[in-house]
Order: C-alpha cells, then structure tokens, then sequence
C-alpha cells in the first residue's frame, strides 16, 4: 500500500510533522512518499493520502488549498486524514479546529482531521509576520507535541492495516 504525506509549510515546522509521520508509517510497513504539497503532480500512484498545513489568519496555506482543489475527485475516492499545525503558548491557542478547515475536510470526505501545535520562532519570520505576531502577542517557542503526533499515526496505521485486511 502506497501512501502519500504532502505537506504545506512556510518555516518547516509543519513539514517536520509531516517527515514524523511519514517515518512511522514507513517503521510500519508501509510504503511512503513525503512531498511538499507543490510538487505532487498525480494522485494515481497512491492509495491513501495524509494531506497536512500550516495555518496562518485561520487559513491552509495556499499550496495545500490548491492540491485539494486540483484533486477533489481522487481524495474523495481514497482514504485521506488532514492536519494542520498551528495553535502556539501553554495552553496551545487559538482551540479548536479552524473553519476553513472543517470544510476542506467535508470536500474530500476525510476520515479525520487533527490540530497539532505549532512553532513559532521570531527568526524565522518575514517582516510582515514578525509585526502581526507582535500585534498579538504570540508567544515564541517549539510546541509541537511529537507525542500527540505518533499516536495520531499509529491511528492511520491502524486503519490502513484494517482496510487491507478488509479488502
Ligand atoms: C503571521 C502569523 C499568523 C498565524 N496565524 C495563525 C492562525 O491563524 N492560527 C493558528 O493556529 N496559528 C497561526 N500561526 C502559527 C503558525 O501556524 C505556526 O507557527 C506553525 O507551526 C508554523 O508552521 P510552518 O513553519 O510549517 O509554516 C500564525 C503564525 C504567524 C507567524
């Protein structure tokens, strides 16, 4: 079974998430291809599909907004999880899955969606993000829960290995 984990992400804090996933389901057994989600040329090749963003303004970045849009048709006829990383602080904030993306995952039927914690380092940022964190005092530092992500993928392991037994 072939799966694809295509991630968008601005500073590589989604895409790490993206790389974690993918290296459990290959410790797993399966077979992984992990993209930026601007390179996936063809949905064919694969059988199921773990589609993950960053969220900035409550928004997907457009990259993993315009991979849905381009195939709809073929994630809504495979088995296909969402994340996004986003919410930053202790507790993590803002709560909640964002709107935008609650629709994105009734587009293509997705099995499920999950909000991960983000990272949000100063240094990394361009001008005009470092002046909205600012605005809203978002707190720097690394909160992604590596935890939380390893048993979010031991789940989609799980159902994979059920569908194919299934099948
Ligand atoms: C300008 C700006 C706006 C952001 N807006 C949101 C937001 O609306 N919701 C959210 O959960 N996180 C928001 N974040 C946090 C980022 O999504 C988080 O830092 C994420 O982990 C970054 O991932 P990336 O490095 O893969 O781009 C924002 C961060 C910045 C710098």
């Amino acid at each position: 079974m072939r799966v694809l984990v295509a991630v968008a992400s601005r500073h590589d804090a989604t895409a790490e998430i993206g790389e974690a996933i993918g290296r459990q389901l290959t410790d797993a057994g399966l077979e992984v291809e992990v993209l930026a989600a601007e390179s996936v040329g063809a949905m064919g090749a694969y059988d199921a599909v773990v589609l993950g963003s960053s969220v900035y303004m409550g928004s997907w970045l457009p990259a993993a907004t315009k991979l849905v849009d381009r195939f709809q048709i073929d994630l809504r006829e495979r088995p296909v999880w969402l994340f996004s990383s986003g919410p930053i602080g202790s507790p993590a904030k803002p709560e909640g899955d964002p709107a935008s993306v609650v629709q994105i995952a009734k587009s293509v039927d997705a099995i499920g969606h999950r909000t991960f914690a983000g990272r949000l380092e100063r240094d990394r940022l361009n001008l005009g993000e470092k002046l909205v964190s600012a605005a809203v005092r978002a707190p720097d530092g690394d909160f992604r829960d590596w935890d939380a992500v390893a048993q979010w993928s031991s789940e989609i392991v799980g159902e994979l290995v059920r569908e194919a037994v299934e099948a």
